[in-house]
């Protein structure tokens, strides 16, 4: 054999050895049989450098460092998962998606371990790897392909006759237990800090500058989720699911199909005790629909599809001391109970606060300063007292009870009736102030950076600004004169406040952190007027009761907002200074103005996507659900259910035919 195929053959070989070890966990030859046929290769493509080629197993071994990570914004969002903390919630996932689909069958769902690593998307073109990014905030995230290229269970290129044009896959990046512990050993010894845990040692290898560290470091991969796809269609994720293995790419073994909520249940049960057994972190289990056409009728929130869910499992407990309680006030006045606890290391995390939530809340489980403690990081998020043990309990614990006055102003507090949640009565309050700016220039609202804690908490004692609209009045010299800043961080910032008053009507809307306004509802407020924040601030409670995702409650809370002179006054100088809003999707006025549209089955000349921006280009409007509001259904193939309610209710059916004629009168 010529040194030509000898080269071919062991890049061939070396490839489906990967695929052995990495996608079905079974290798037929050991690591040593490995070590010589890639030693092999290597020294045969160094001699030759000309029969090199770039998707040669000899190139995982990482390349120039970069001096920083490139953006990549995602075709489609990397949304992330609503949590099912008990099998109550997941019941109420079940019993909405029923509703939804107006089905009185079960459901068909795939039960699929929830991985507990680092989100990223793969980017194959024409069968090779282009791209690799991490999630970042779920639209942009960074560019790592160089480190994505070195992880060995991660194919560079695809050789498949059915290959789709385009493959965008997502997958979660993590690292085995042996591996992880290895690695801390190694770094130990070398003096280096150890990782927390796998999770940050999978995200730290990943997001290295250079990729020959991320080469050196055993780094996994499970894909689970498509991006955009074209040329080749599936009907449902275990028919996703089940292709990637013979494209070469891993998934998780441990999934499975079944119906409605027993099954949810059976497999969340299941899945919290393989965890136990697994050689790699899990951190619950992930539901979702499994038919693609149902998945898209049943839709997305903005942040989190409504066909799936993360069933999470309990998260560890530990047992610690409480040394002190502390009160905090957050940005809408709410006096918060924190306990101070001996730091103790939960999971992989160092935890020293927990969050007691309100004074029953401490009565209830008789929470008291000294006492021994059961703790939890529940949902991975805030940490929580489980309960006291009693037995620890000595003569020196202490009762608290939270004032009966601000502890950062010394002002009133009162609570709403039926609220056991204490709030601080004073609009000047410092530390609302604080919480309330903090929320204004936070990612979410005007994105404005390098205004951190320490800044505002500077600014604020400086009584350089007390309320948002201050920001804009914000000079250099009033700021480079402050403790540990100059010049250059002073004008930093004053371009990151001019910068940000170029924005949108919703950021600005979730910046002002009106009551049960959120961010979906900002976002929804933001289209539907346009960039006119005086329209919206005349809008009555009954305009805004009739928009569709809107309750009383959400207008209440707008109306009272905008009824307060300071509030209005705050608005009038942000404008005033400067703040524009400039929506991006200014829509059309014509004959399906506000018509609500339902649309069911498969469309064959547009996705589901480009049917509905059409429709909401010309002003009509989205709806998953059927009801006598509903003004047309556009019923595609195999259109289910929601034909029949339609007919049921008598509802005017268009067909894709009718559809189209419907643009092309208007447009
Ligand atoms: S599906 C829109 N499947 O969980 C669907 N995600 O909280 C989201 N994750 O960012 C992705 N295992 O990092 C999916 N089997 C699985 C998963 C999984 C872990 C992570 C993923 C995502 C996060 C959402």
């Amino acid at each position: 054999m010529d040194v030509k195929n000898r080269i071919l053959q062991l890049q061939e070989q070396l490839n489906q050895h990967n695929i052995h070890y990495y996608v079905h966990d079974n290798p037929t030859i050991s690591d040593y049989e490995y070590d010589v046929l890639l030693k092999e290769l290597e020294y045969l493509e160094k001699i030759h450098p000309e029969l090199q080629n770039s998707f040669s197993p000899t190139q995982k071994i990482g390349g120039e460092a970069l001096s920083s990570f490139q953006s990549i914004n995602h075709k489609i969002p990397m949304l992330s998962l609503a949590n099912a903390m008990n099998d109550d919630d997941l019941k109420k996932f079940d019993s909405q998606i029923l509703r939804l689909l107006s089905s009185e069958k079960k459901i068909e769902y795939i039960g699929e371990p929830k991985l507990d690593g680092l989100a990223v998307e793969l980017v194959y073109e024409k069968g090779v790897l282009t791209y690799g990014s991490t999630r970042g905030d779920g639209t942009t995230g960074e560019d790592i392909t160089e480190n994505i290229k070195t992880i060995k269970g991660i194919p560079l290129s695809i050789s498949r006759n059915l290959i789709p044009d385009l493959f965008e896959i997502r997958g979660e990046v993590f690292i085995n237990h042996n591996d992880f512990k290895y690695l801390n050993t190694q770094r130990s010894n070398n003096g280096e800090s150890p990782f927390a845990n796998p999770r940050n040692c999978a995200a730290g290898s990943l997001r290295q500058l250079d990729s020959k560290i991320t080469a050196s470091r055993p780094l996994r991969i499970f894909c689970y989720a498509p991006g955009t796809i074209s040329g080749l269609s599936f009907n449902t994720q275990k028919e996703f699911l089940e292709y990637l293995p013979k494209c070469g790419l891993p998934v998780n073994k441990n999934i499975e199909v079944g119906y409605g909520f027993d099954f949810l249940n059976k497999y969340y049960i299941s899945c919290e005790k393989l965890r136990t057994k697994l050689s790699y972190d899990i951190d619950g289990a992930v539901f979702k629909i499994n038919s693609y056409n149902f998945q898209n009728i049943v839709g997305e929130r903005t942040k989190s599809p409504r066909w799936a869910i993360a069933g999470k499992f309990k998260a560890q407990q530990e047992t610690t001391q409480i040394l002190d309680i502390v009160i905090s006030v957050g940005r809408t006045g709410a006096l918060t109970p924190v306990a101070k606890l001996k730091p103790i290391n939960v999971g992989g995390v160092v935890i020293s606060n927990a969050t007691l939530h309100n004074q029953d809340e401490i009565n209830k489980k008789d929470i008291r300063i000294g006492d021994t403690v059961l703790i939890q990081r529940a949902g991975d998020v805030i940490p929580e007292v489980i309960k006291v043990i009693i037995q620890k309990r000595n003569s020196k614990s202490k009762k608290f009870e939270i004032p009966s006055y601000c502890p950062v102003c010394k002002y009133s507090v009162s609570k709403k009736e039926g609220e056991a949640i204490l709030r601080c009565n004073n609009n000047d309050c410092t530390a609302k102030i604080h919480g309330q700016i903090e929320h204004y220039v936070s990612k979410n609202s005007l994105d404005i950076d390098g205004l951190g804690n320490r800044i505002i908490t500077l600014l604020i004692n400086n009584k350089l600004i007390s309320n948002f609209s201050d920001l804009y009045t914000l000079e250099v010299s009033q700021i480079s004169i402050l403790d540990r800043m100059g010049e250059k961080s002073a004008q930093n910032i004053i371009n990151s406040i001019n910068k940000s008053k170029k924005t949108s009507l919703s950021r600005f809307i979730h910046g002002l952190g009106i009551r049960n306004i959120g961010q979906n509802g900002a976002k929804i407020l933001g289209k539907k007027f346009e960039g006119d924040i005086n329209k919206l601030i005349n809008t009555s409670k009954e305009e805004l009761i009739d928009i569709k995702e809107f309750g009383e409650i959400m207008a209440d809370s707008l109306v009272n907002y905008f009824s307060n002179e300071h509030n209005i006054e705050n608005i009038d100088r942000c404008l005033d200074m400067g703040v524009v809003f400039s929506e991006t999707t200014k829509t059309i006025e014509s004959i399906i103005t506000d018509k609500i549209f339902v649309f069911t089955g498969n469309l064959k000349q547009f996705s589901r996507k480009e049917a509905i921006n059409l429709i909401e280009k010309f002003g009509g409007k989205n709806s998953s659900s059927i009801s006598i509001k509903t003004n047309y259904i556009v019923a595609g193939l195999s259109a289910g259910k929601k034909l029949d309610k339609a007919k049921k209710l008598n509802l005017p059916i268009l067909d894709e035919n009718e559809f189209i004629k419907l643009i092309n009168e208007i447009g």
